[in-house]
């Protein structure tokens, strides 16, 4: 493991969040995640993660990313389909909202199914997938897979992004855009796609085969669903796209960020972070794992406008 160095972060300016709509009745939120956690707090963390949704917008223009070129992408990351707080409504509510930015392209980050043990509404793969599929964008919709995908049910949802004609990228890039303002999308494997025990993994991650797929100098955006690589990405690239961590899902005083599942802790929990030159957004995400809480960490469909 690497040790985070302070001297490695540069501080950017927060993005700029707006609460798209607040629909959920924050009574059942509460109720139902205090029925399954007992305090009092659950009350206040479900009313969290049952009823916000927040759209979390950045503008910038990375690094080889032509002047002008202008891009707008809606990513979509940790959707960790069922209830209790993320049932078929609020799935509908969430793709409604990512149509309504309207954006160039959008982006699935991984993690489509909830795994926790509090499971209350089961979400079916074809399900979520045909919500998904309402989702429109002029350069289409695109998916990578998390590990979430790889550990549970894997062959239904890859059965269900096929059935939605939703492509998913493994190690792959295509060449999106018209004429004269063309990019790459790359879609990286999966980093702990298969446990391995003790808390080793091997992924099914190949940065340098993915590269080799670019054949162009068009600018290049990297999916990948655990920010982890973004050590290893190369300058060719100028803006990878993460999800994963959920900004770390219960952020609270001494705890934040014991529980942030990445090896750099905290360095790449959340939001945009520069390092030496690269520019790397992580999504705190929609969903939740392990158990449905979310504290100081609200739901969040990201917006991203690349060369304003
Ligand atoms: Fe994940």
């Amino acid at each position: 493991m690497k040790p985070v160095r302070p001297a490695d972060l540069i501080a950017v300016q927060p993005p700029r969040r707006t609460v798209a709509f607040s629909r959920r009745s924050l009574l059942l939120g509460g109720l139902g995640l205090a029925a399954l956690s007992g305090p009092a707090f659950a009350g206040y963390a479900g009313v969290e993660a049952a009823s916000m949704l927040d759209v979390t917008r950045y503008k910038l223009r990375p690094r080889g990313w032509p002047a002008g070129q202008r891009l707008t992408i809606t990513v979509i990351a940790d959707l960790h389909a069922g209830g209790p707080n993320m049932g078929l409504a609020r799935i509908r509510d969430i793709v409604d909202a990512s149509n309504a930015l309207q954006s160039d392209i959008v982006l699935l980050l991984g993690d489509f199914v909830a795994t926790h043990r509090f499971v209350t509404e089961p979400v079916a793969a074809p399900v979520w997938a045909a919500e998904l599929m309402r989702l429109k964008a002029p350069l289409g919709v695109h998916a990578i897979l998390g590990n979430h995908d790889w550990w549970f049910h894997q062959a239904d949802i890859r059965a269900a992004l096929a059935g939605a004609r939703i492509p998913l990228m493994e190690n792959d890039a295509v060449l999106l855009g018209e004429a004269g303002a063309r990019f790459w999308l790359a879609g990286l494997g999966d980093q702990l796609a298969v446990p391995l025990g003790h808390g080793r993994f091997r992924g099914a991650d190949d940065l340098a085969g993915t590269m080799a797929r670019i054949t162009t100098d068009d600018p290049v955006i990297l999916m990948a669903h655990e920010p982890d690589i973004f050590t290893s990405v190369p300058e060719r690239v100028s803006l990878t796209l993460a999800g994963h961590t959920h900004g770390g899902q219960v952020r609270l005083p001494l705890v934040w960020p014991a529980f942030v599942p990445s090896q750099y802790g905290a360095r790449f929990a959340y939001g945009h972070i520069v390092e030496g030159g690269r520019d790397l957004i992580v999504s705190g995400g929609l969903g939740t794992s392990v158990v449905p809480l979310r504290v100081g960490v609200p739901p969040e469909i990201v917006h991203v406008e690349l060369a304003a």
